[in-house]
């Protein structure tokens, strides 16, 4: 569904990423695990398009898109929720979905399937954005991400920095998404357990390299292996 084969990807003239290859497959979740620093977002920033890799390639429901920008991808059916629970703190809740909705004729539709996934969030649609916790502003990045309607989403640490009661109801969401299926995953996290958990195939970056991977659930033993090396 999403692929990335052998990417390069630089800073100015600093290369960082030498030559990682992902493969999302139909249906499935990608996790991408390693230390802060790895690479992990400037993979997934090739991956959407924010980045052009030095060499390599990006296909995308088995186009190549690299040469594509983001809008393009978004319009083939990529969503990206980045690193940090981005909004418009100025707007409301209910606002921020709105926009993304307004453009659709199945908007309204849309928002009420997302807000199902994240319950929480309807009790909060007229508060400002930048009032909203971190957990509360993640789950409004995911549920905007998926008013788009996407085929391939893509997730840099959705539980970063949240409060354990709400990591555990994102994580459910993102299960319950994935098990839905019609949806494949690109997930960079950092809680391994909740990874391995999840994806059908793991990575692991050190360094801009891929330095391990292996089939996803908690009870392959290559899994555990990484679970314990990270
Ligand atoms: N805009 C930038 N300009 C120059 N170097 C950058 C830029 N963004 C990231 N880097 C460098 O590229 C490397 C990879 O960064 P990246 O953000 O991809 O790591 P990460 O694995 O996502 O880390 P984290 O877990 O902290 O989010 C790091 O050495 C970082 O300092
Ligand atoms: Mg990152």
């Amino acid at each position: 569904m999403l692929e990335l084969h052998d990417v390069h990807i630089a800073y100015g003239r600093t290369e960082v990423v030498h030559g990682v290859s992902v493969v999302v497959p139909p249906d499935g979740v990608a996790a991408i695990l390693g230390h802060n620093g790895a690479g992990k977002t400037t993979v997934l920033r090739a991956a959407v398009g924010l980045l052009k890799p030095r060499s390599g390639r990006v296909l995308l429901r088995g186009e190549d898109v690299t040469g594509l920008s983001p809008h393009q991808r978004v319009r083939r059916g990529l969503a990206y929720v980045p690193q940090g629970q981005q909004s418009f703190p100025q707007l409301t809740a209910g606002e921020n979905l709105q926009l993304v909705a307004d453009g659709r004729k199945d908007g309204r539709a849309r928002t009420d399937e997302a807000l199902d996934l994240f319950p929480a969030l309807r009790s909060l649609l007229a508060r400002q954005a930048g009032l909203l916790s971190g957990g509360q502003r993640q789950q409004l990045a995911i549920a905007r991400a998926l008013i788009t309607a996407p085929r391939v989403l893509v997730l840099d640490e959705p539980t970063e920095g949240i409060q354990p009661s709400v990591v555990t109801e994102i994580q459910e969401a993102i299960l319950a998404l994935t098990r839905r299926g019609g949806l494949s995953v690109l997930l960079v996290e950092q809680h391994v357990g909740f990874a391995l958990t999840a994806a059908s195939t793991y990575y692991v970056v050190e360094s801009g390299r891929v330095v391990g991977t292996g089939e996803g659930g908690l009870t392959s033993s290559g899994a555990v292996r990484a679970a314990m090396a990270i």
